[in-house]
């Protein structure tokens, strides 16, 4: 493991401007609390060096379309002919313009009026937000919501009213207490999988006369016949103002989109800053863009690998005795608690080839930390059973049946179901 060396502040060959104490006492704290304290002087998120057999689960590119022939040589000529073009805001395109057709385009396959591309998905939450929220309007948030949209209600200026994760009656006492707002959910959730009750958050949201908004970064191009999404494909599109995703997962770019009315898109695209005062994409990863969306339309095959993939491995991480905390997509989460016992997990999987993805605070709560696997479409059943294999040899190494979320998960079992004595 890489040792995180404290850089000095004295022994550099640059000349560093002095930092005042306030600003230096943070930094210490960093290397202090997480580095030497939780760490041990290594850092969680830098494991080992993946090797040629390593099987990556950290890429969000569910579809496996990174290397998709067709999308890449769509990109390649569109860098060749055009090179970078024009480098300046959004709101300087009109007329026939390549990304404003793509705008055009993705708003029709989620079954929208109108949407923007925005820089990424982190662009397209804020940028909502603080178009959509203000200082006196309630946003209620699930607790698990991607940090991008409680970063936007940050910018809004507005106040953040939390609800428990997927707890619709929660949500409702909270409406009832702070009145009408804007709900703020991500269909599938990024730390662990779980999906949101997306019909009876929409109905809430409606009978109280609130915005609703559905973070879909991870189900656009992998839910739904035509990978829609969940909202279109729940038949939903007609409740739910906005929905908001980042194209770097199953479109395997880098890139965001906002769905909304046509109305709004223009409104979006001169009040929102990151639109406004953040330069736009680039002709090529229009074009990389473009191509991915014809791919993920037509190829539904994947969808079906990635849907069996996941299910395969979910089933056998469940009878292997993991928590895997509801999850019932292609996200799945080790939760393995505390940052040093994370560091274990991590460097018991990748001794064996196995790399996920590291998630502590921020992105969960303290003791809550784990490791993410992502599955994509182009694992083989062998590797699945190789990622399978690995996680069962390596559960008493890791203290696996000590982790709390394994404990809440035995708790689980012995409470027996209402009627179950009966059935
Ligand atoms: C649910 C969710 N929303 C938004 C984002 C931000 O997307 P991007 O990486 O495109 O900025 C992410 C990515 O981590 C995400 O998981």
């Amino acid at each position: 493991m890489d040792q995180i060396i404290t850089p000095s502040r004295h022994n550099s060959i640059f000349i560093n401007a002095p930092e005042p104490d306030f600003l230096s006492r943070r930094v210490d704290g960093y290397y202090r609390e997480r580095v030497q304290n939780t760490w041990d002087g290594g850092h969680i998120m830098r494991g080992r060096t993946p090797g040629k057999d390593a099987l990556h689960l950290s890429s969000n590119d569910y579809l496996s379309l990174s290397r998709h022939p067709e999308i890449l040589r769509a990109g390649a000529e569109c860098l060749l002919e055009e090179g970078n073009g024009l480098l300046m805001s959004g709101i300087f395109l009109h007329g026939d313009n390549p990304l404003l057709d793509l705008e055009r385009r993705m708003a029709h396959f989620m079954e929208a009026e109108g949407g923007i591309l925005c820089q990424s998905g982190f662009a397209a939450n804020t940028g909502l937000l603080q178009s959509i929220a203000s200082e006196n309007t309630p946003v209620y948030v699930d607790m698990m919501a991607h940090m991008s949209l409680w970063e936007g209600i940050r910018s809004a200026g507005a106040r953040a009213v939390a609800f428990h994760h997927n707890d619709v009656e929660h949500l409702e006492r909270q409406v009832l207490k702070h009145g009408p707002g804007v709900i703020l959910v991500d269909s599938v959730y990024s730390t662990n999988g779980s999906v949101c009750p997306l019909r009876d958050v929409v109905a809430l949201g409606t009978r109280h006369g609130c915005v609703l908004v559905v973070d879909e970064s991870h189900s656009l191009g992998t839910h739904g016949l035509h990978g829609e999404g969940m909202v279109a494909h729940l038949g939903l599109t007609g409740q739910v103002h906005f929905r908001t995703a980042s194209l770097a997962k199953a479109f395997a770019g880098r890139a965001g989109f906002i769905a909304c009315s046509a109305r709004f898109s223009e409104y979006i695209k001169y009040e929102s800053n990151p639109s406004i005062f953040s330069s736009t994409l680039l002709p090529h990863e229009v074009a990389v863009l473009g191509t991915t969306l014809d791919v993920i339309r037509s190829e539904s095959w994947r969808r079906r690998r990635l849907c069996a993939n996941a299910e395969y491995l979910r089933r056998r991480l469940d009878a292997l005795g993991y928590n895997l905390n509801g999850s019932q997509t292609q996200i799945i989460a080790l939760e393995s608690g505390s940052e040093r016992q994370t560091i274990v997990l991590r460097d018991a999987l990748e001794a064996r080839g196995i790399f996920g993805s590291v998630f502590c605070a921020p992105a969960t709560a303290k003791n809550r930390a784990l490791i993410r696997l992502s599955v994509n479409s182009a694992l083989t059943e062998a590797e699945l059973d190789r990622i399978a294999g690995a996680c069962r040899d390596i559960r008493e190494e890791v203290d696996m049946a000590n982790w709390a979320s394994t404990r809440r998960k035995s708790a689980r079992a012995a409470v027996p179901l209402h009627g179950a004595a009966a059935a």
